[in-house]
């Protein structure tokens, strides 16, 4: 199985890593620091310098948070972003193996290896560059290549697993930053088949024709203004040693490009980077093969209706009426507002497995990423009220944050349409929550919804992240899983 994650770790377990044979960056606490370190140490310690150079090919990578004050999230997060500095100062000094040796003495063994992981995790993420269509990719790449673990006090397998769900992040980058004369709805599909099968998951592509047989009136009115067909990609992850009966079926949108089709968007700044549409099918898919590349024993389904929404001489307009497989008639007054329509058919083929939840991804709402920007998610959760406290407490620990927000009935109030069961706009306010309304209307089981329109794709490089596709979910929801119904 070919890897995506360019960078090689390597454990030693002893912490006296020979400082001679490699560069060394030495991951201390501030606390940790005593009285006989040099003074300039001592001075760049108080002004809180991350990586103090303190001799050739040495440096200190200092951690800040205080324990005894700060939540534990906070210090994980603070390591992540401190191995994106290293990582940066490595390919900026050209080094492509070095040890990283940890001395982390004033924490517990478990806090440690939390605290290692975390560091591993931020210089993976970090280490990703998208350079696929450089003419010369090898000069695009990190000059990082190579890191040896020294003092590390997690297994092998602790390390593999972490690096499985790095694999399906870098996934989801790469699919993102695809461009759209290159990623079509039938591309995407048959990048989710040949990933999916590969890590043992069932994959079933449905065509155009029978997503017409399913009456998926959504997918297909977004899809006729567009010369390519559409797909409704079904991933099936079944092991024999699942301990749940029900399936968890994750759900996502795959809009491969969003031009607002006749309700045209405007470019720049509107329809630029919209190449992004796609990015909750894009999540869900690597959440899946995550969860199958470590064979955890879950029944999980994903399901991705795909298509690009443009203008054409058979596209759907605003005004048109459409009927759904389960009789609902919705009246499109906005081409633009399509991901909640290809959605609904997804909502609604859900309802055949009797899912023990469903948990859908999807960059729906301008007015989502205006809410949050890119710090965080919205999301809205019909989950019991601690089932949705420990999926918020999840996204504080990945640092994959989400806010609630909630799903009043007055806000349906703004859907209802005076010629059809319901429309697929509202009013001026609150777009997030009344698209997420219109979702609700579709379901039938314990249901979460996150809109990732300000997470999925970033505009400027932001620690660990990259600019274009972040891959942004796959730890949270990986992690919300396997704690929910593994551990314990
Ligand atoms: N794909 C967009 C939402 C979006 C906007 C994602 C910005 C990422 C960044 C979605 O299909 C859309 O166009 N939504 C409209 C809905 C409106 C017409 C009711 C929006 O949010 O403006
Ligand atoms: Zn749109
Ligand atoms: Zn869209």
């Amino acid at each position: 199985m070919s890897s995506r994650i360019q960078l090689n770790l390597q454990i030693i377990k002893r912490n006296n890593y020979p400082e001679s044979l490699l560069p060394v960056f030495r991951i201390v606490h501030a606390d940790t620091v005593n009285d006989n370190s040099d003074d300039y140490v001592k001075k760049a310690i108080s002004e809180k310098v991350s990586v103090i150079p303190v001799g050739q090919d040495y440096w200190l990578a200092v951690l800040y948070k205080d324990k005894n004050n700060d939540d534990f999230y906070v210090i994980k997060e603070e390591a992540r972003r401190l191995a994106s500095k290293v990582e940066s100062l490595a390919d900026e000094l050209k080094l492509e193996k070095i040890a990283m040796v940890f001395n982390l003495n004033e924490f517990d063994e478990e806090q440690k290896k939390e605290v290692q992981l975390a560091f591993v995790e931020g210089l993976v993420l970090a280490n990703y560059r998208f350079v696929k269509y450089k003419s010369k990719p090898e000069k695009h790449l990190s000059a990082l290549k190579e890191v040896v673990l020294g003092g590390f006090v997690a297994s092998q397998d602790e390390l593999s697993q972490l690096l499985n769900v790095l694999e399906s992040v870098y996934y989801v980058r790469d699919l993102v930053n695809e461009p759209p004369n290159v990623l079509t709805a039938e591309e995407m599909a048959k990048s989710f088949y040949e990933t999916g099968t590969e890590v043992g998951i069932k994959v079933t592509i449905l065509n155009k024709e029978e997503i017409e047989r399913e009456k998926m009136a959504g997918l297909l009115a977004v899809n006729r203004g567009s010369a390519f067909p559409p797909t409704f990609t079904i991933m099936e992850y079944m092991p024999e040693n699942a301990i749940n009966e029900k399936p968890i079926v994750l759900v996502g949108k795959g809009i491969v490009f969003d031009t607002g089709g006749v309700s045209l968007k405007s470019t720049p700044n509107n329809m630029d980077w919209m190449k992004m549409d796609m990015g909750g099918g894009a999540t869900v898919a690597g959440i899946i093969e995550a969860i199958a590349r470590n064979k955890l024993p879950l029944k999980v389904i994903a399901l991705i209706p795909a298509t690009d929404n443009r203008p054409g001489p058979a596209s759907y307009l605003p005004d048109d009426v459409i009927e759904y497989s389960d009789g609902t008639t919705v009246e499109v007054l906005n081409t633009d507002a399509e991901g909640r329509l290809i959605l609904a058919d997804a909502l609604i083929y859900a309802r055949r497995y009797d899912p023990l939840m469903v948990i859908d991804f999807a960059t729906l709402t301008g007015s989502a990423m205006r809410a949050t920007g890119p710090y965080g998610a919205v999301m809205f959760s019909t989950l019991d009220s601690d089932k949705t406290q420990r999926l918020l407490r999840e996204g504080f620990e990945t640092y994959e944050r989400m806010v609630e927000f909630p799903l009043w009935d007055e806000y349906g109030d703004d859907i209802k349409s005076s010629v059809a069961d319901i429309k697929n706009i509202g009013g001026p306010y609150a777009g997030a929550i009344i698209a997420a309304k219109f979702l609700q209307h579709f379901v039938k089981y314990p249901w979460v919804h996150v809109d990732i329109a300000g997470t999925a794709f970033l505009d400027r490089k932001m620690h660990y992240l990259p600019k274009g596709g972040t891959g942004w979910g796959v730890r949270m929801l990986y992690s919300f899983l396997k704690k929910e119904f593994l551990d314990n």
